[in-house]
């Protein structure tokens, strides 16, 4: 359907937990957060009823996120059930890959059509300073399960940041010559801990286009800009929360995993959908689309306003 300022919004980023099998140092605090309490988090039937009423609201994309999706149990069943919702047209997940190998298979027979995988050093070293003690070969084992059960148009989310990763751009950029996959590089958001971070972790995507030479622009898809080397069988994309704001074409609303629906990332705005009986839950729904607020101006000095962690809502 669409919103106040004409925007049609059919894309829903579902978050079916907080916890997370990583502790990356851009998501949560050094100190860990508190996760929600088992009965704070919607059920199985909770999820199905919130999208079956998202769907009768114009949703026919949904994504599922966590903090660490494939850590809830029944995750297979909520892909399942959510990919026979009338009106659904596309089931994708966003996860960190460790646990592919165990999964891949049964969610492709679920019936998810895509995945974006966290990735942001080839280092395992980094990868475990980063990730706070992830095991890189895990994901990359992760990534070949993936493939291997048939999914196609993989992403890579690669989170920029200087210092950290920034070495390792044409490393990543190099993935795509070979392989059909779209590496895509993303501006850190100062949101949670990582606003107060130094100024210097946070670069622009341009920092890519400076580094990598003989990127060929293609085409914007969602909130990545495509480029493409010349001959290479995969792509980059570049998503730049800070440096372009996307907010005029933005498509998409959250509920986290306690079932709280927020019209924009970074607004403080949440909107309770438990307990509500399904015609009251489709209104409710609607209302928030259509109250969704036009933009937010992110910036080193204006951080999100959002009082959660990005565990809590999934990106
Ligand atoms: P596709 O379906 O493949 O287009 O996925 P996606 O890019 O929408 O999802 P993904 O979970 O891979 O998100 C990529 C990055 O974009 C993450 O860092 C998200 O936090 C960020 N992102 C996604 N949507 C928004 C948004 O509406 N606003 C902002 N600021 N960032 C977003
Ligand atoms: N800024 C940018 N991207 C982030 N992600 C998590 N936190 C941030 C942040 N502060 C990314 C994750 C994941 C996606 C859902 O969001 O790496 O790929
Ligand atoms: Fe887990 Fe993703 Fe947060 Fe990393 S960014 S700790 S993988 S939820």
């Amino acid at each position: 359907m669409k919103d106040t300022f004409n925007r049609d919004i059919y894309y829903l980023r579902l978050s079916v937990t907080d916890f997370c099998n990583l502790r990356c140092k851009y998501c949560m605090p050094a100190d860990g957060v508190e996760h929600m309490e088992h009965e704070d988090i919607m059920s199985v039937e909770e999820i199905e009823k919130v999208v079956r009423a998202s769907a009768k609201s114009g949703i026919r994309k949904i994504r599922l996120t966590g903090g660490e999706p494939l850590v809830r149990k029944g995750i297979v069943s909520i892909c399942e059930k959510v990919s026979a919702v009338e009106g659904i047209e596309e089931v994708c997940m966003t996860t960190n890959g460790i646990l592919l190998p165990k999964f891949a298979k049964d969610l492709k027979a679920a019936g998810l059509h895509r995945l974006n995988i966290s990735l942001d050093t080839l280092n395992p070293e980094k990868y475990a300073d980063i990730t706070r003690g992830g095991k890189l070969s895990d994901v990359l084992d992760g990534i070949r399960s993936a493939e291997e059960a048939g999914f196609t148009n993989l992403k890579l989310n690669v989170v920029l940041m200087g210092g950290h990763n920034d070495d390792e751009i044409v490393d990543f950029v190099n993935l795509t010559r070979d392989n059909a996959i779209q590496v895509r590089f993303i501006e850190l958001m100062p949101m949670g801990q990582c606003q107060d971070w130094d100024h210097n972790v946070f670069l622009t995507a341009e920092t890519v286009l400076e580094k990598v030479d003989g990127l060929q622009l293609e085409r914007t898809e969602g909130v990545a800009t495509l480029y493409k080397l010349d001959g290479a069988k995969g792509s980059v994309g570049l998503i730049r929360p800070m440096s372009n704001h996307f907010c005029p074409t933005c498509n998409r609303v959250r509920i986290t995993s306690d079932g709280r629906l927020k019209a924009c990332l970074h607004s403080e705005h949440e909107v309770n959908l438990r307990g509500l009986e399904e015609e009251l839950l489709e209104s409710t729904i609607r209302e928030a689309i259509s109250h969704k607020p036009q933009n937010f101006n992110l910036s080193t000095e204006c951080p999100s306003q959002s009082k959660r962690y990005m565990n809590q809502i999934g990106g």
